[in-house]
């Protein structure tokens, strides 16, 4: 692969990476103030994240290229309210959506086929997370202040059973 396309899939890793951390300081803010279904939520978007950037990992590896793990920056650790939680959440999805496109972009440019393939997964799957988070934005705005509601959407955030692993090998 082209070093402008591993390189650029090096930045992505830190991105997803980021994005784990991120949730994760958003989960701890949540159990915090006893929202314990909306931090388990989100304490499994952190493994979904961490399971995005290794998938990135692995197919750099498996190109027989260098992985080039980048610092981490520290994430934001207090929120409003837990409405305000999921609104930076969908934020984040959307800013990961436009570094997906870019990457694809240029790997589509540098002829990187394999890479194009790959990424073609992740174009997916940063619609099904944009959904989900534009869903759940959309409830609280619905719910507004009302205690009663707060604590029925949190016990249904905490239904989620696990972290969605990617369906496909990296290296397939
Ligand atoms: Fe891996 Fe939520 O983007």
């Amino acid at each position: 692969m082209k070093a402008a396309v591993v390189e650029a899939i090096n930045r992505q890793i830190n991105s997803e990476l980021g994005a784990s951390y991120s949730y994760l300081a958003m989960s701890a803010w949540c159990e915090r103030q006893k929202f314990t279904g909306a931090a388990r939520w989100l304490r499994l978007q952190s493994q979904e994240e961490y399971m995005h950037a290794m998938k990135l990992f692995d197919f750099i590896l498996a190109r027989d290229a260098q992985v080039d793990l980048k610092p981490l920056e520290k994430p934001r650790q207090k929120f409003k309210s837990l409405a305000d939680v999921f609104e930076r959440a969908l934020a984040q999805e959307q800013e990961v959506s436009r570094q997906i496109d870019a990457l694809y972009e240029t790997a589509f440019k540098e002829k990187a086929f394999a890479a194009v393939a790959e990424l073609q997964w992740f174009l997916t799957e940063q619609v099904e997370e944009e959904k989900t988070a534009r869903e759940i934005v959309a409830k609280f705005k619905l719910i507004g202040n009302d205690p009663a509601a707060l604590i029925d959407l949190d016990r249904e955030l905490g239904e989620r059973v696990s972290a969605a692993a990617p369906s496909t090998p990296a290296t397939t």
